[in-house]
């Protein structure tokens, strides 16, 4: 019997994606890049899943450019605003995710920003390897901030942001949030936080850590305004996606030393580009969006991604499904 089609958008090597091989007829688009729209447009005629990444943009063009056929569309990332879910959900395809399997990873490298910039671990590392450490031990040698028993706010307690909370818990930190709706008080009281308006989080936060996931309404959440309020000695992390934040406030704020510093892992454009102002700054430590980049997560993320679409293609419930109104349509 002739095999269904399916698409993976790039060389995704983990795990996982043997599942796909022993079912179905997979098509890598490239081997490394995220392929153009143009070349996607091509290669998703008659598919009947894709298996994209988040640098992807998969709209109504592509979904109808693959046909009827298409039934899921399963990224292999837990952020979805790369997909039209509108357009997804319209057309009765099936929209999957990696929910929660990167929150530990992602939560510990949130918890490497704070470090990393409160003690100056990257200005001390090159210091050290560029052979400037000459003259010993110096009681000013890059000061650094407490980060034990400091108070961090986060923005957004989901899975991730739980997961931060839980590691500033043995930082003995008092931690603040801010979410759309307060938590039970059951759960408050387990993870030690305590509820604050917008407002409040920013203005009492040393390190305030983005958590929530990009809507239509917290683009550009963080803007000048927010960030006039925010302590001066206070840093700003951000491990979810870079356009909760206006980048050219965030850069402004930093040159003015509005704020202390911040701790980057996701851009409003990625890759970085060359122009960009923030490789000018010194107090910023910026990452190439590695959140979940562990070879435990990835494996597992890739394992979700395939049962997910498999599921879908045998009639199954997806681990993840991001458009649960098609859930009742499912057998
Ligand atoms: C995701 O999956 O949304 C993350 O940003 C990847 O690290």
């Amino acid at each position: 019997m002739e095999r269904k089609k399916i698409v993976i958008t790039r060389k995704i090597n983990f795990t996982g994606i043997d599942i796909l091989k022993n079912y179905y007829d997979v098509i890598f688009i490239d081997k490394t890049e995220s392929p153009t729209k143009t070349l996607m447009m091509r290669k998703v005629k008659n598919v009947y899943g894709i298996l994209c990444t988040l640098s992807e943009r998969i709209d109504s063009d592509i979904m109808d450019a693959a046909g009827s056929n298409l039934k899921v569309i399963s990224t292999f990332s837990t952020g979805y605003d790369h997909i039209d879910i509108y357009a997804a959900t319209k057309r009765g395809i099936y929209v999957t995710n990696t929910g929660n399997v990167l929150s530990e990873a992602t939560a510990d490298l949130t918890f490497s920003l704070i470090l990393a910039l409160a003690r100056k671990i990257v200005d001390g590392h090159l210091y050290t390897m560029n052979g400037k450490w000459k003259k010993g031990w110096r009681p000013d040698l890059f000061l650094g901030t407490n980060v034990y028993g400091s108070t961090l706010g986060i923005l957004g307690l989901g899975n991730i942001g739980r997961a931060v909370a839980k590691r500033a818990q043995g930082f003995n930190m008092k931690i603040i949030y801010h979410n759309r709706h307060q938590l039970s008080k059951t759960i408050e009281d387990k993870l030690n936080v305590t509820f604050m308006t917008f407002d409040e989080l920013l203005e009492n936060s040393d390190f305030l850590s983005i958590h929530t996931s990009l809507e239509k309404d917290n683009f550009h959440l963080i803007d000048s305004k927010e960030l006039k309020k925010m302590k001066k000695k206070s840093f700003l992390i951000n491990t979810s996606r870079g356009s909760v934040i206006n980048e050219n406030s965030l850069i402004h704020a930093l040159k003015n030393k509005w704020i202390a510093g911040a701790g980057l892992d996701v851009f409003e454009k990625e890759p970085l580009q060359s122009h960009n102002k923030l490789l000018k700054l010194k107090n910023v430590i910026l990452l190439p969006h590695l959140g979940s980049a562990t070879v435990q997560t990835r494996n597992r993320m890739s394992e979700v991604a395939a049962i997910n679409l498999h599921n879908i293609l045998s009639n199954k419930k997806p681990i993840y499904l991001v458009n649960t109104e098609l859930e009742d349509n499912h057998c």
